[in-house]
């Protein structure tokens, strides 16, 4: 036995391949369950599917790079919670393709913002934030509210690739989506995705 890790330790090649197995393998252990945890792949309970105004709201947030200076994951440290309300658990983000936790914050996390301010408010801001906190550094964006919204069929597209991946959308909710966005602007999409976040937990303040 001796004998069989002096060759270990001093053959640096072997050495590497059995700490690679040996990592695998604790690797494998930690991550393997969370593919088959209810905690982490069913979505919590009152959690739907994006609405197609919403997941419009979601693709111009992800275009608009919102996410490089909000993030939108509460960890569950006190300074967090008593700032932003319940930390934010796993089965929140199941219909979140990809995830916008981010790891920057220029600005506030956004998870719980939902129903903190009023539409207007977000109207406001959105357009110059200087208008409700003067002492803002956010950029404005007031292009949204000017811009319509394409109610052409790559809504629906969009909803039947996330039907696949299991968001469970009727075929009438899908053929009615292009219709959910007439007459809407960018900003409206934005300001209702902004309101339905993190709102199935409520235990904020
Ligand atoms: C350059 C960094 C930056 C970018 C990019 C940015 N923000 Fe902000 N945001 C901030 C800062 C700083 C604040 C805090 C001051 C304020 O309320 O304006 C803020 C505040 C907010 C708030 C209020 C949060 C609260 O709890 O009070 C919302 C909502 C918001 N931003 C949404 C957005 C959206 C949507 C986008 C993309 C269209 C965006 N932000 C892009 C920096 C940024």
């Amino acid at each position: 036995m001796a004998n069989a890790h002096a060759k270990i330790e001093t053959n640096i090649g072997l050495m590497i391949i059995l700490i690679t197995i040996m990592v695998s393998i604790g690797g494998l252990a930690q991550i393997v369950p969370l593919f088959f945890m209810n905690s982490t792949t069913k979505p919590i309970e009152g959690l739907k599917p994006y609405s197609p105004l919403r997941l419009e709201g979601r693709d111009i947030y992800v275009r608009e790079g919102c996410y490089l200076c909000h993030s939108q994951m509460i960890r569950p440290f006190r300074a967090e919670t008593e700032r932003y309300g319940h930390y934010s658990v796993a089965s929140e983000y199941v219909y979140d393709r990809p995830f916008q936790w981010g790891s920057k914050r220029t600005g506030p996390d956004l998870h719980r913002v939902g129903g903190r301010y009023s539409d207007d408010w977000h109207y406001t801001h959105l357009n110059n934030p200087r208008d409700v906190v003067p002492e803002s550094i956010m950029p404005s964006y007031p292009w949204l509210a000017q811009t319509k919204l394409s109610t052409d069929d790559s809504i629906k597209t969009k909803m039947e690739t996330l039907r696949m991946l299991g968001a469970p959308y009727t075929d009438e909710e899908i053929a009615n989506a292009p219709k959910a966005l007439e007459g809407k602007t960018e900003a409206d999409a934005i300001v209702a995705y902004l309101q339905g976040l993190g709102t199935s937990i409520s235990s904020r303040r």
